[in-house]
């Protein structure tokens, strides 16, 4: 008789904290921050209670795009460690309940990678076809996400290669069975050597139109800047070079590979649409995604209410993020200061009980805002390429562990990038020792969900509220966040309530700007 596996769940019990490896923890006073130096720091996980940890990219790379221009799938590049720190770093975190997931980078490859040195050699190298070859320079209209052209004229050849992204991050060619099989043996590997999965990114464009047909171009009146303060992307309609309808082949050979190691696989998808994003968690594919809903928006109530709750409600399998190292922090983007602490606060109790999990971006638990980093500055190929003029520097600057020179950080003079204005109230040191920091109150957020089932499991009840307020029961939790200014009186359901999380003092009615969890007694 076949054996049917149970579907991989434990992920949904998690709370997810993301490594920023280069500005987390330098071991070893290079001004990088590096693999031993996140060993060394799990007990600010644990205490934090986060039990999955996603690191940013650790492989050797050129760093055109801070490691998303992997060189060499399979190794650890020597300023983050080795395979060895790698698999300590597993071991340690297992020691305290933590899994690790490594951000697998599948849709492009470094031009140092061997296979594209390889293949721009020759039109008939074997790795040729592990990338877009075109003639025509360029053959289609395609823009890259980074500003310019997403073809480059390859001399040697007389082709264009294609790239999404930075010219230095050729696209592989997810149409030939060879790259499939390579990325096999990579999950494989990575998972042997413990890690609990995956985070992919971009995996919507991994499959492009066949005959790679021209974007449908928007109407220069309709085009706006998005919040990074792109146009050029924002320009067309992204009909053929993402979000193509085999995509789904591709997960389901992946799952194949992972699921024998009850692996979690979770996709950096940048869609919106509910119907487009859910066919990437359907069953049989990737097992959740981010919800990019929050990272783009300001602080507009009734839109946040209304958009948290339809997603939560037509897309299964949701990670809630509000912050990353692609984005403003959240802090900054609501207001900054004392206003956007409290209503990054308000908004990530608001998602705490939510399918499927929250996932916090390093700092955001001591309320950060973005550093200020002129954009002449700035490192990012955003910036670089002209295709934007918010730096994704300003996010992605060093974590402040105590006071001082270095801040904790490193015991170096520089780091590789700035370390900003960061004062004593931001470090983790300062914030331990006072029960009304940023620290002290996701601590407390985050144990309660640990410690309530109620609030990881069971469907979610929607209750009447009005437009700028999200309220919903979780089996023994209600959860309402009151995102305006008007303070809100709610009928909660029946039964005897109490007060078990507050961003602020509650007597009665929700005041404006807080959010309250609820447990029945
Ligand atoms: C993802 C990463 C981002 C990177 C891009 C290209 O969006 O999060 O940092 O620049 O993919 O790999």
């Amino acid at each position: 008789m076949r054996e049917y596996r149970r579907p991989v769940q434990w992920w949904r019990d998690a709370v997810g904290y993301q490594v920023y490896v280069p500005s987390f923890a330098d071991s070893n006073g290079d001004g990088w921050g590096d693999l031993p130096g996140v060993t060394s720091r799990l007990d600010h996980l644990s205490d934090l209670g986060v039990n999955l940890l996603w690191l940013s990219p650790i492989h050797p790379s050129p760093f055109a795009d801070h490691g998303y221009d992997v060189a060499d799938y399979l190794t650890v590049d020597p300023r983050f460690g080795t395979v060895a720190d790698a698999e300590r770093l597993v071991a340690a975190a297992a020691d305290r309940g933590i899994r690790v997931l490594l951000d697998l980078v599948p849709n492009h490859t470094s031009t140092a990678h061997p296979w594209f040195r390889a293949a721009r050699r020759s039109r008939d190298d074997p790795h040729r076809d592990y990338y877009h070859w075109s003639d025509g320079d360029p053959p289609n209209n395609w823009v890259s996400a980074f500003g310019g052209p997403a073809w480059t004229r390859d001399e040697l050849t007389g082709q264009s290669y294609l790239h999404l992204f930075a010219a230095d991050q050729p696209d592989l060619n997810w149409r030939n069975p060879a790259v499939a099989a390579e990325f096999d043996a990579i999950l494989r590997t990575w998972l042997d050597r413990g890690f609990a999965g995956f985070r992919i990114d971009v995996p919507h464009v991994m499959s492009k139109h066949p005959d790679l047909l021209d974007n449908p171009a928007i109407p220069a009146d309709l085009v706006a800047p998005d919040e990074r303060g792109r146009v050029e992307w924002n320009s067309f309609e992204h009909l053929y070079d993402r979000d193509q309808p085999d995509i789904g082949d591709i997960f389901r050979r992946w799952r194949a590979v992972t699921d024998p190691y009850d692996a979690f696989l979770l996709g950096e998808v940048s869609l919106l649409d509910p119907v487009r994003l859910a066919r990437y968690t359907a069953p049989g594919a990737l097992h959740a995604c981010f919800w990019f809903g929050l990272v783009r928006r300001g602080w507009e109530p009734a839109a946040l209410a209304s958009w948290i709750r339809s997603a939560a409600t037509d897309v299964p399998g949701l990670v809630w993020v509000l912050s990353s190292h692609d984005r403003s922090r959240a802090v900054s983007r609501y207001g900054g200061g004392a206003v956007g602490r409290r209503r990054a606060l308000v908004l990530s109790t608001a998602t705490i009980g939510l399918p499927d999990l929250p996932l916090l971006y390093q700092g955001e638990e001591l309320g950060l805002d973005d550093v200020h980093i002129p954009l002449d500055e700035a490192q990012d190929p955003l910036v670089r390429f002209g295709g934007g003029t918010f730096a994704r520097d300003a996010v992605r600057t060093p974590m402040p562990w105590r006071p001082g020179p270095g801040l904790g950080f490193t015991t170096a003079s520089r780091a590789w990038i700035a370390f900003g204005d960061r004062g004593p109230a931001d470090t983790v040191a300062v914030q331990a020792a006072d029960p009304a920091s940023p620290l002290s109150a996701y601590r407390r957020l985050i144990a309660l969900r640990r410690a309530s089932p109620s609030l990881r499991s069971g469907a979610v009840e929607w209750l009447d509220a009005p437009a700028e307020v999200l309220a919903y029961r979780r089996g023994d939790c209600v959860v309402v966040a009151n995102l305006g200014v008007s303070p809100q009186s709610l009928a909660l359901p029946d039964g005897t309530w109490r007060v078990a999380f507050a961003t602020s003092t509650v007597d009665g009615v929700v005041p404006g700007e807080t959010a309250v969890v609820f447990r029945r007694e």
